[in-house]
C-alpha cells in the first residue's frame, strides 16, 4: 500500500465491466441515490456542504455551497439544470477520462444525487469530442439507467422527472471554462460570458444551473453512503477527501493515481510513479497544467491540498503533475505553454488577443540588457500581470501563473538560456 492511497472516484476501475449496469449495482451502485431520494433535497445539500467537498475541475469551489445557491435561485423558474463538465482540456490531465471509460455510472449517479438536491429538471454532460470510448460508454450507461427507471419521467417511482443528455464538446480549450461551455451547449460560438451573473443564478438558457466536474460528481455517492464525518476524516484541513493526480514526464510509471489530499509530491513521485527514470534527476514539476504553477524540489515534502499549495503560491488545479528532469529546459516548456495560450485565445478581448502573442515575443527577446539586468523578464511578468487584471475571462488571467512561478524558481536559468 502506498502512502495515503485511497480510492473513492477510482474505486471500481478495473474491477467491474463499465458496460454492465448489473456489475455497478452489484458493487453497491445506485444505493446512494436510493438513500438520497428518501431524504429531503435540502438535507442532501447540507450533506455536501458539510462534507467540505471542493470542486475537482480546477478552481476548488465548495460543491455544497454551489448546490445551495443553485437550489435557492429563482424559485419561480420552471427549469433548473445540472451540467457535468467533461471537456477535460487542461494539458496533462486525463483523470475524467478514466472515470468515464471505466465507471460511467459513478458520475451519472453523482449527477442524479446533485439533480435531486437542487430539484433539477434536466442534466447535460459536455464531453470532450475526442474521447470516443468515454462517449460510447456514457451513452450506454445512460440508456441502461433509463431502462432501470433511474432516469426519465419518474425516477425510482418518486414522481421526479429528470433525464441526462450527452453533448459532444466543440474542441476548444476555452469551451471547458464554465460560462463558455454554457454558450457552446446553447449552440453558440465558444465565447465567454461576463461574470456575474453566476451560473447558479442565471446559467443555461438563463435558468439556475449547477456545474461540476466529472470527478466532483464521482465523490457524491460515497459522501451520501458513508456520511460526511467519514468524508471529512480523509484529507488535510479544508481539503477533504481524495484527489486524482495525473503524473506525466520522465518517471518510471506515469499514470493516473488517486490519493488522500495531504499526500506529498515526493510520495507521488517515488511511491506512485516509480521514481525518476534511470539517469534522470528531478528538477521541477508543473502542477495543474498549462494554467498551473512550476515548483522546485523545495516543495517535494509539502502536503498537497488546495490551501497548503496556495500558501506557497502554487496551485493544485486539475491535479496534473508534469515532472521535469534536470535535462529539460524551463524556457522551452514555458514557451510551449505560452504558444498554447496564444493558440487558444478566442480573441474577444484585446489584452489577451494581443497579450498572449506579445508574451511569446517577450520570452524570445534577449534576456539581459547591456548592464546585465534582466529587465526583459521583468517586462514579461509585468505584461502577464496587466493581462491578468484586464482580460475578460480566466484564460487571459492564467499566463501569470506559469510565468510568475517559473521566475520565482528559475529566474537565473531563464536569464542564461537562449531564446
Ligand atoms: C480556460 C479554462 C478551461 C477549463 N477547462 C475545464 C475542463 O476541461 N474541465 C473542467 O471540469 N473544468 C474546466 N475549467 C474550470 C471550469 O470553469 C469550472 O470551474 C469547473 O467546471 C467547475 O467544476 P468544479 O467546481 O466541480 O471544479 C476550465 C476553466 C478555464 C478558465
Ligand atoms: S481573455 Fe482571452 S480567451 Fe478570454 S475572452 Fe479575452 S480573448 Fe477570449
Amino acid at each position: 500500500m502506498r502512502a495515503k492511497e485511497r480510492h473513492i472516484a477510482l474505486k471500481n476501475v478495473g474491477k467491474i465491466n463499465p458496460e454492465s449496469i448489473e456489475d455497478y449495482i452489484a458493487a453497491g451502485g445506485y444505493e446512494a441515490l436510493k438513500q438520497a431520494v428518501r431524504s429531503e433535497p435540502n438535507e442532501i445539500v447540507a450533506s455536501i456542504v458539510d462534507s467540505g467537498l471542493l470542486g475537482r475541475g480546477g478552481a476548488g469551489v465548495s460543491a455544497g455551497l454551489k448546490e445551495q445557491f443553485t437550489s435557492e435561485a429563482c424559485l419561480s423558474c420552471d427549469e433548473r439544470y445540472v451540467v457535468c463538465n467533461a471537456d477535460e482540456g487542461e494539458p496533462g490531465t486525463f483523470k475524467d477520462r478514466i472515470i468515464m471509460e471505466h465507471d460511467p455510472h459513478l458520475y451519472i449517479e453523482g449527477m442524479l444525487i446533485a439533480g435531486w438536491a437542487i430539484m433539477a429538471t434536466r442534466g447535460f454532460i459536455y464531453l470532450r469530442g475526442e474521447y470516443t470510448t468515454a462517449i460510447k460508454r456514457t451513452r450506454r450507461a445512460l440508456e441502461a439507467a433509463r431502462a432501470e427507471g433511474l432516469l426519465g419521467d419518474n425516477v425510482l417511482g418518486t414522481g421526479w422527472a429528470y433525464d441526462i443528455e450527452l453533448r459532444k464538446g466543440a474542441g476548444s480549450y476555452l469551451c471547458g471554462e464554465e460560462l463558455t461551455m454554457l454558450e457552446s451547449l446553447e449552440g453558440k460560438r465558444g465565447y465567454p460570458r461576463i461574470k456575474p451573473p453566476f451560473p447558479a443564478e442565471k446559467g443555461l438558457w438563463g435558468m439556475p444551473t449547477l456545474i461540476n466536474n466529472v470527478e466532483t460528481f464521482a465523490h457524491m455517492p460515497a459522501i451520501i453512503r458513508n456520511g460526511t464525518e467519514w468524508y471529512r476524516s480523509i484529507g488535510i484541513g479544508n481539503s477533504t477527501g481524495t484527489k486524482i493526480f495525473t503524473v506525466s514526464g520522465n518517471v518510471n510509471a506515469p499514470g493516473c493515481y488517486e490519493a488522500e489530499l495531504g499526500v506529498t509530491l515526493r510520495q507521488l513521485l517515488e511511491e506512485y510513479a516509480g521514481g525518476m527514470q534511470a539517469g534522470k534527476s528531478f528538477k521541477a514539476a508543473l502542477l495543474g497544467g498549462a494554467a498551473g504553477t512550476f515548483v522546485d524540489d523545495s516543495m517535494l515534502d509539502v502536503p498537497i491540498g488546495f490551501d497548503t499549495l496556495k500558501e506557497h503560491g502554487a496551485t493544485l488545479g486539475s491535479g496534473a503533475v508534469f515532472v521535469i528532469d534536470s535535462g529539460q529546459s524551463i524556457r522551452e516548456i514555458l514557451h510551449n505553454i505560452l504558444r498554447f495560450f496564444a493558440h487558444e485565445s478566442c480573441g474577444k478581448c484585446v489584452p489577451c488577443r494581443v497579450g498572449t502573442k506579445q508574451l511569446l515575443v517577450q520570452l524570445g527577446e534577449d534576456r539581459a540588457s547591456e548592464d546585465g539586468s534582466d529587465n526583459t523578464l521583468d517586462e514579461l511578468e509585468r505584461q502577464a500581470r496587466v493581462m491578468a487584471r484586464t482580460s475578460l475571462c480566466p484564460l487571459g488571467q492564467s499566463p501569470i501563473l506559469p510565468i510568475g512561478s517559473a521566475l520565482k524558481y528559475f529566474r537565473s536559468e531563464l536569464n542564461t538560456t537562449q531564446g
